[in-house]
């Protein structure tokens, strides 16, 4: 199908088809910057490509705000997210003063020292994946965004936010379910989108409430317990809140960190050279991470809401409208990135902005950091043979982007004694 250059950008179903639009962003970094869209079916936004842009707006978020919303919306989910978990506001939905009382409330838990106390658990779950992968023979195929990838970061929420094992395949249904409510396979079957995604909502509301409860009557050394009993300026919060931290913090990380680890494997496969240098020099794991981040960036983007006019790069912007920091683009700026197009495990320096900057850069880099070294780490060390065993296949969404499938053949070592 033919796409026109808005389509391109935001609708989910371009997506799905081409992936991310690399050469129209090419294109806008060096002619326009700062460009106006009105695709059909979709509010109309400033698309924003460059680097420097990107930082200028994160870094006043008193003139660029949060608080309309983080997505570009189709008409038909305006109404969605008017009522219910439509409704509900989490942090990255907040603007100053209010943003940083509740950001607070866990900033603590996700400090580099802070989530060290994880780092073992998450170092099994990598060890415990790459080892079922292995098998007895050493060798097979597998599909590493289901089988792997998907796996990881769940395993690792679910053991800091309290959620049993038996409920995690439920729990993952759902925020795919949430966030690829596009995906023909991931979304949820209904004919009416707005009564579906009310169901979503209170089933997810369900879930974690009962964890919420159950951490404040035995509160434990965990996320999940800080959350429950957080206050925001001396007070608790309340449910919807609370339930939106969990929410946010699932949500978040999830989909995030199995996109950059899929998106990280298929860099690795394309460039079997880089995974190899990652193994004779597992030292670089860090530098791997980052550009690892760089290369999927998967958050695709984040909008903005102007609080009064203001001009970026020399174009009048009015008080209202839309703009769209499109990351994955200011990721390949020329302007910043020697060579952008080559995924380089050792690039250096890397001011990617992956994880945003500023007010709301990411809560949970660190633990996303983690949770992929000790993955790239594992596979870099262990995988023999790595080879494609059919076509990838992109969600079909453009805000969290990456792929669902990624087949692939391989032959592993066993895990060292
Ligand atoms: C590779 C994985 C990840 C990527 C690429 C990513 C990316 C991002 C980006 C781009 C933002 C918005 C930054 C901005 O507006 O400047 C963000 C915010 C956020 N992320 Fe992540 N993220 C990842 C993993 C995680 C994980 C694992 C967690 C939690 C465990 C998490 C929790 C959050 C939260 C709570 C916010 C909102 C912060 C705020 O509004 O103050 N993220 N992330």
């Amino acid at each position: 199908m033919a796409y026109s250059d808005g389509e391109l950008l935001i609708a989910s179903e371009a997506y799905a088809e081409c992936g991310p639009p690399h050469a129209l962003w090419t294109r806008l970094r060096r002619e326009s910057p700062v460009a106006r869209f009105e695709p059909p079916h979709f509010e109309p936004f400033w698309a924003i490509t460059k680097h420097a842009h990107i930082c200028e707006i994160s870094k006043q978020p008193d003139l660029f705000l949060n608080s309309p919303g983080i997505v570009v919306l189709r008409d038909d989910q305006r109404l969605e997210r008017t009522e219910g978990i439509g409704a509900m506001r989490t942090i990255i939905e907040m603007d100053p003063p209010e943003h940083r009382s509740f950001r607070k409330v866990s900033s603590a838990w996700f400090t580099p020292r802070a989530v060290q106390r994880v780092r073992e658990a998450v170092d099994e779950s990598a060890r415990q994946l790459v080892d079922k992968l292995a098998g007895e023979s050493g060798k097979g195929e597998c599909d590493f965004a289901t089988d792997v990838a998907a796996a990881h970061p769940l395993r690792i929420l679910s053991t800091i936010l309290g959620v049993p094992r038996e409920e995690e395949p439920r729990i993952l249904k759902l925020t795919n379910q949430l966030f690829a409510a596009d995906d023909p396979e991931l979304g949820r079957a209904a004919e009416d989108r707005e009564a579906a995604f009310k169901q979503l909502g209170l089933e997810l509301y369900q879930l974690f409430d009962k964890i919420i409860q159950e951490r404040r009557a035995h509160p434990q050394d965990d996320l999940a317990s800080l959350l429950a009993n957080g206050l925001v300026d001396g007070e608790p919060m309340g449910p919807m809140e609370t339930f939106g931290y969990y929410l946010i913090t699932f949500t978040a990380g999830h989909d995030t960190t199995k996109n950059a680890l899929v998106g990280g494997m298929r860099a690795f496969l394309e460039n079997p050279a880089e995974l190899e240098k990652l193994a004779r020099d597992p030292g670089l794991v860090n530098k791997a991470v980052e550009e690892v981040v760089r290369w999927t960036s998967p958050v695709n983007y984040m909008k903005r809401t102007l609080a009064r006019d203001a001009t970026i790069g020399g174009q009048r912007l009015k008080k209202g409208e839309n703009l769209v920091l499109f990351y994955a683009s200011a990721n390949r700026d020329e302007e910043v990135f020697r060579d952008p197009f080559r995924f380089q495990v050792d690039r250096d320096p890397n001011p990617h902005l992956g994880f945003g900057i500023g007010e709301h850069f990411c809560l949970g880099a660190n633990f996303a950091r983690q949770s992929q070294r000790a993955l790239f780490r594992e596979l870099a060390a262990r995988l023999e043979h790595a080879e494609p065993a059919g076509e990838p296949e992109q969600i079909a969404s453009s805000f969290v982007v990456g792929l669902k499938h990624l087949p692939m053949r391989y032959r592993i070592r066993p895990r060292a004694a």
